[in-house]
């Protein structure tokens, strides 16, 4: 089914229990996005749990880190895991000095989870674009072809596999995303006047689908296999912040939703620890219910695929831009 299917999406969310992780991250150093509160601060939680090395929370806000470190410190008895590293995805300049601090810094980086996000349905601008493009989608793709250097370097030294995981959305079902016929899609979804707003963060997360296989397409395949594991999450529907200060009618129905069809947060943040761990199978792919899924007609039709080559090449001139050479870190 590569529609969205309301029985589906029904079964999935009620009926099917997440699995709790066991797998052992022992001696592994792991970054996490949006990391303070929400879908990254559990899994960050779940890693510290599973013996990690080092745990780095990627924040906009040291205070807010430094307070999840000191919940997730208190919940696993563990301390000296933990680091608060400073990165706003609203600014490529921070996300440029944390992938800096990382390269110094850092020996070894075994798992990075871009989970960072957010959801609104105001039109704001941030960098060039509009700011839920710039968070959720250029500045991640950003900080992925920065450290890819780090996760492929670690993957030598430790004659092993690295992990690249991305948190997507099933929302990413609900978009016929009629933009992509632009002649530049990035800027037709700049204009504020014909901006759809209700729709753009379907489009969003469909756009980070498609440049997560992207990426595993373009990244090297040595003959044991791929040296960096790239997937897709969907953590389903989960109770989170996600939607800060709702208005109207949200205000009442989101809560009322969340509690009927929602996983609560710890158990929606086991399927990024479910991505995080890696296995072959999930290159390129999207997982749903940690397990590979089924991603939209769109996304598998002949369109998608145009759609992705025509929209990569978009983000590779914009990327330059921002950081001259960066399509050499493939
Ligand atoms: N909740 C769901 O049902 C659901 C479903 C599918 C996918 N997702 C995805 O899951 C991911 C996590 O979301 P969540 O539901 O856990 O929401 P959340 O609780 O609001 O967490 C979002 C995280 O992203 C951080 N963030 C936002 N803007 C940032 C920026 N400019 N720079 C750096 N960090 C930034 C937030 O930091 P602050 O606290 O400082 O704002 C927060 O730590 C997102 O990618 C979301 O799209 C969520």
């Amino acid at each position: 089914m590569s529609r969205f299917s309301s029985r589906k999406f029904l079964h999935s969310q009620l009926c099917l229990p997440i699995p709790y992780p066991t797998t052992k991250f022992t001696d592994k150093t792991i970054i996490v996005t949006g990391s303070n509160t929400g879908l990254g601060l559990e899994a960050a939680r779940h890693f510290v749990r599973l013996d990690a090395a080092r745990v780095i929370l990627a924040v906009r806000s040291i205070e807010r880190g430094k307070a999840a470190a000191k919940s997730i410190e208190e919940s696993t008895h563990r301390s000296g895991v933990v680091d608060v590293w400073e990165m706003d995805l609203d600014s490529y300049a921070s996300v440029q000095t944390f992938s800096d601090r990382v390269n110094k810094e850092l020996d070894l980086l075994h798992v990075v989870v871009e989970n960072a996000g957010i959801l609104t349905y105001n039109f704001n601008m941030s960098e060039e674009d509009e700011r839920q493009i710039t968070v959720n989608v250029v500045s991640t793709m950003l900080l992925a072809l920065l450290l890819l250097p780090k996760l492929r370097e670690t993957a030598a030294k430790i004659n092993g596999k690295t992990v690249l995981t991305f948190t997507g959305s099933w929302m990413h079902l609900l978009t016929k995303f009629p933009e992509h016929k632009a002649e530049n899609v990035f800027k037709e979804l700049a204009k504020k006047e014909s901006a759809r707003m209700m729709d753009r963060y379907q489009i969003l997360k469909l756009l980070g689908l498609l440049f997560s296989r992207e990426l595993a397409d373009l990244t090297r395949v040595s003959e044991k296999g791929h040296s960096i594991i790239i997937n897709n999450v969907n953590p389903g529907a989960v109770i989170t912040d996600i939607v800060r200060n709702p208005e109207g009618l949200r205000r009442i129905y989101a809560p009322v939703t969340q509690k009927l069809f929602c996983r609560p947060t710890e158990e929606g943040s086991r399927t990024l620890v479910h991505g995080a761990e890696g296995a072959e199978e999930t290159h390129g792919q999207y997982l749903d219910d940690c397990k590979v899924g089924v991603p939209s007609a769109f996304f598998l039709s002949e369109e998608g695929v145009q759609t992705q080559k025509k929209m990569w090449k978009e983000l590779e001139a914009k990327l330059e831009r921002i950081h001259p050479g960066i399509m050499q870190n493939i």
